[in-house]
């Protein structure tokens, strides 16, 4: 989703020529390289605490900020608490963040509401100090200014918290606080909390919005203590407490903002660790205290965080690469992007309350608009039993809710941001040989009914204007729709996003042998043509720039509708081009962009765009001129298309040009939102040098940054190896000159997934100078019209148009 961030960042260059050589360990731990901070501040809202693979309990620190979607920032805003469930890298509000406990050595005067029981007032005890900050897969600690250390760990339902209070004096009694709020105080009426006399278990219920969908969410959370005798408990309602009360049913209160309340626990004795262990369910109170007790049996934080970590080095062990000559910072930005791409989707089988259908349920597909780009083919690679999975469950909640969703968190419908991209998703995968239990029958139904049905609130399923798409062929602007309802707005991205749509159901289609179907949706595939605007020109603050033939919006009467092809350009910080109602004809991206997507069909563009020379030329004037963002996802595929137009060598080129300038493994390291793991994956497929184009069997061939880089397929066990021959550390030989695959000479710019399934070894033999490899018509990637010969480059002959593409300011090429 990623609404753009107009802040110019100022990113350090961290330039391959000042490579530090690895000592090569005798064991390969990619742990070594991952930096959960990545994206901690600066937007990208990253998640960086303690998690299992796409597990449901995810607990952290959460801060003030004004970007804390994710939980914690480094950005120095204090601390409020610390929660046990997390989104990564989303925009819109803050995401869930419930019921977060807050620490203090003791309560002035030992009186207990000498305490601050509000998020607002226990803020001023948060402070910390960077350097206090540990976080690692499986464990996140800090210790706060005002004293308490907090250590946490996670299983697959639970946190398990350890506080100790290195300041304490003698006589100290710590108290623990347990908040039924959430990160974007969402909280509705009747939250409830209750703490037991004697044990000190409190557990609770409350419901809160999700952060960009509709509806309302219900969680219930149990929580224990060991460590030290209970001096006394109680509850809290706004900021006084009472050891008197035990149970505290609070409303939502009339003046917007939800009334702090809680509960609360007092120790006798500050001297040892105190343990806290939250359990959580959407299925209720009993659930959650079962989670916790069945999964956290033992008060060992050691213990549970050893077992995280040997989960993700397990888990993250498939890839290995060559580190010699590679400074730490391309290993750590390549392996930390990796291991966010594994964090989202969560795993929330066996706690879905509204249907138990005996298939898995995943949640925070958020949003798929995001994913299907390329974190979920990366899953195809690394983890396809876990695709597999959040497929079955994509498919489930289409028999269960009625369609596929787009977007989807805290067991809520998302919003849509274009076209059903969970079409694209199931293609890629079904193309990619994904089965175990998937009934890809079922999938099938799911996907025409995307095409064909239109859902009455197409804003958070399905396709809107299926009228006009049917008689028209495209999606009009100002439409008359009165079948659903969603924003009236994006015609020019939705009509692209449906074709592609449509061209991935076409192959499901294909691959199941419904021939009919097949052509039909070919045909729909074509739909983008409608929209382009041959005569269209862009200009930029009244100045030509020389191209043109641009998509346009059209009335529903056929006539244009003119959209300045440069707005919602990340040179325009004016318009509004999110999902608000005054919204663009184009999705946080303009026509410029949207200009390539035609992802099935380049060779039709090609055509359009006056043949290869002038695609080249406009690609790079995108990108040099940033009318382009990197910093979301619309662009990824844009800087590999140079491959369709048998320019291989601009796409590695243009990939160095991004990385590391704007992907740096720093807190304010990413350009924008990671959006679940969406960044990490672009990265770790760029330096992995193959590129996906997701919804079809296709990779994108370019020099991987490394020597050479190994993927285990965890479905076959056969190991695949990209080599780079003159591997040159400092990125200037990043031209392919020739390649071999398994020892026979290679000449496609593209390769397929059987190189993973098959445990392929692809040579790549490297120079400074770009070569004729991959550039002739027989070498490119398939599109769904033929290529035109006699437009298509067969030399490295410069762009003949007078405007040269700009490589100078990643890594100094020219
Ligand atoms: C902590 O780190 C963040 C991110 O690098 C930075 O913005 C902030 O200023 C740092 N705080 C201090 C006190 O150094
Ligand atoms: C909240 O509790 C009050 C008092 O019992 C009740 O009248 C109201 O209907 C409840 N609200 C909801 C949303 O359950
Ligand atoms: C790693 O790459 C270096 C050159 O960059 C090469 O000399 C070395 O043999 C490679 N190591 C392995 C194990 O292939
Ligand atoms: C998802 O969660 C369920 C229930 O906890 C578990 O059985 C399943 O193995 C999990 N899936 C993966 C891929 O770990
Ligand atoms: C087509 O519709 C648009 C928008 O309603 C209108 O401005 C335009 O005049 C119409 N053109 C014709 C030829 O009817
Ligand atoms: C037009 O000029 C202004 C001022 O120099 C600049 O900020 C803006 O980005 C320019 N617009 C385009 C589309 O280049
Ligand atoms: C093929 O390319 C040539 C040269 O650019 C052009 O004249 C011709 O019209 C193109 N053919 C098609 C079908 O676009």
């Amino acid at each position: 989703m990623a609404p753009k961030t107009k802040a110019v960042r100022a990113v350090s260059l961290l330039c391959g020529l000042g490579a530090i050589p690895q000592a090569q360990a005798a064991v390969f731990d990619p742990l070594t390289y991952v930096d959960l901070l990545v994206g901690s501040s600066n937007g990208g809202n990253v998640f960086p605490g303690a998690t299992l693979p796409f597990g449901m309990a995810k607990a952290v620190a959460d801060t003030n900020s004004g970007s804390n979607q994710g939980g914690f920032t480094l950005d120095g805003s204090p601390v409020t608490g610390f929660s046990v469930m997390h989104d990564s890298g989303t925009g819109g509000s803050p995401s869930l963040g419930n019921f977060p406990l807050f620490p203090y050595t003791s309560c002035p005067g030992g009186e207990i509401d000498g305490c601050s029981f509000p998020k607002n007032d226990r803020v001023k005890f948060g402070s910390f100090s960077n350097d206090s900050v540990v976080a690692k897969p499986g464990y996140f600690g800090i210790t706060l200014n005002s004293g308490p250390k907090v250590e946490m760990t996670t299983s697959q339902h639970a946190a398990l918290f350890k506080f100790t209070f290195p300041n304490a004096a003698a006589g100290d009694k710590p108290l623990i606080l347990q908040d039924l709020s959430d990160l974007s105080n969402s909280r509705q009426d009747n939250g409830t909390v209750s703490v037991d006399a004697k044990t000190g278990r409190i557990t609770g219920n409350a419901v809160f919005v999700p952060s960009f969908g509709s509806g309302t969410y219900k969680l219930y959370f149990c929580t224990d203590f060991s460590g030290a005798e209970i001096s006394d408990n109680g509850i809290f309602a706004n900021s006084r407490a009472s050891t008197s009360v035990k149970d505290l049913t609070v409303s939502r209160s009339i003046n917007g903002y939800p009334l702090p309340g809680g509960a609360f626990v007092r120790f006798a004795s500050a001297e040892n660790p105190i343990y806290a262990r939250t359990g959580v369910s959407f299925i209720s109170s009993a659930k959650a205290c079962s989670n916790a007790e069945s999964e956290i049996t033992q008060w060992d934080l050691d213990k549970y965080a050893n077992e995280a970590t040997s989960i993700w080095r397990e888990k993250l062990s498939p890839i290995t690469v060559n580190t010699t000559g590679v400074s730490n910072d391309f290993i750590t930005s390549f392996y930390s992007g990796i291991y966010r791409t594994l964090v989202n989707p969560q795993n929330y089988t066996g706690e879905n309350p509204y249907w138990d259908d005996g298939e898995p349920y995943y949640d925070s597909f958020y949003c798929i608009w995001d994913l299907f780009r390329s974190q979920m083919p990366f899953m195809t690679i690394l983890d396809p039993a876990s695709l597999t999975e959040q497929i079955r469950s994509l498919i489930s909640i289409y028999e269960n809710v009625g369609w596929l969703p787009d977007c989807r968190m805290s067991l809520c419908s998302g919003y849509t941001q274009g076209g059903s991209n969970a079409d694209n998703v199931l293609a890629d995968a079904y193309l990619k040989g994904l089965k175990d239990g998937i009934d890809w029958q079922k999938g099938y139904a799911a996907v025409v009914k995307d095409a064909e049905v239109e859902p009455y609130a197409w804003s958070v399923e399905g396709r809107g204007g299926l009228d006009s798409w049917k008689s028209l062929h495209y999606i009009p602007v100002q439409d008359f729709d009165y079948k659903g309802f969603g924003t009236m707005t994006r015609s020019i991205s939705r009509t692209l996003e449906y074709s592609y749509n449509d061209f991935c159901i076409s192959q499901l289609a294909g691959g199941l042998g419904k021939k009919s179907d097949q052509e039909k949706y070919i045909e729909s595939s074509g739909n983008w043509r409608n929209l382009f605007k041959a005569d269209q020109t862009s200009f930029r603050n009244g100045t030509d720039t020389g191209y043109k033939g641009f998509f346009q919006a059209k009335f529903l009467n056929q006539t244009w509708f003119n959209q300045d092809p440069l707005k919602c350009s990340n040179l325009d910080s004016t318009s509004v081009c999110s999902l608000q109602n005054s919204g663009a004809e184009t999705f946080e991206s303009s026509v410029w962009e949207y200009g390539f997507f035609v992802p099935h069909d380049q060779a039709s563009l090609l055509n359009l765009y006056g043949g290869s020379d002038n695609f080249v030329s406009r690609l790079s004037y995108m990108h040099d001129q940033e009318i382009t963002y990197i910093g979301n996802e619309p662009s990824f595929l844009t800087v590999f298309q140079y491959h369709y137009a048998g320019r291989p060598a601009l796409s590695a080129q243009r990939s160095h040009f991004y990385i590391p300038k704007y992907f740096a493994p720093t807190p304010e390291g990413l350009p924008g939102n990671d959006d679940s793991g969406a960044m990490g994956s672009f990265v770790a497929f760029s330096m992995m040098g193959l590129f996906p184009n997701p919804g079809q069997d296709v990779y994108l061939i370019t020099p991987p940054y490394f020597e050479s880089v190994s993927i285990k397929s965890p479905v076959t066990g056969k190991t695949a190896t990209i080599r780079n021959v003159n591997f040159d550390p400092t990125y200037q030989n990043v031209f392919i000159q020739k390649a071999t695959l398994n020892g026979k000479p290679y000449t496609k710019n593209w390769i397929d997934h059987s190189f993973f399934l098959e445990g392929k070894e692809l040579v790549l033999t490297l120079g400074s100078k770009e070569s004729a490899w991959g550039t002739r018509v027989q070498d490119l990637p398939p599109s769904l019209s033929p290529y035109n010969s006699s437009s298509v480059s067969h030399t490295s002959a410069p762009a003949k148009r007078s405007y040269q593409p700009r490589f100078d300011r990643g890594m100094g090429f020219q």
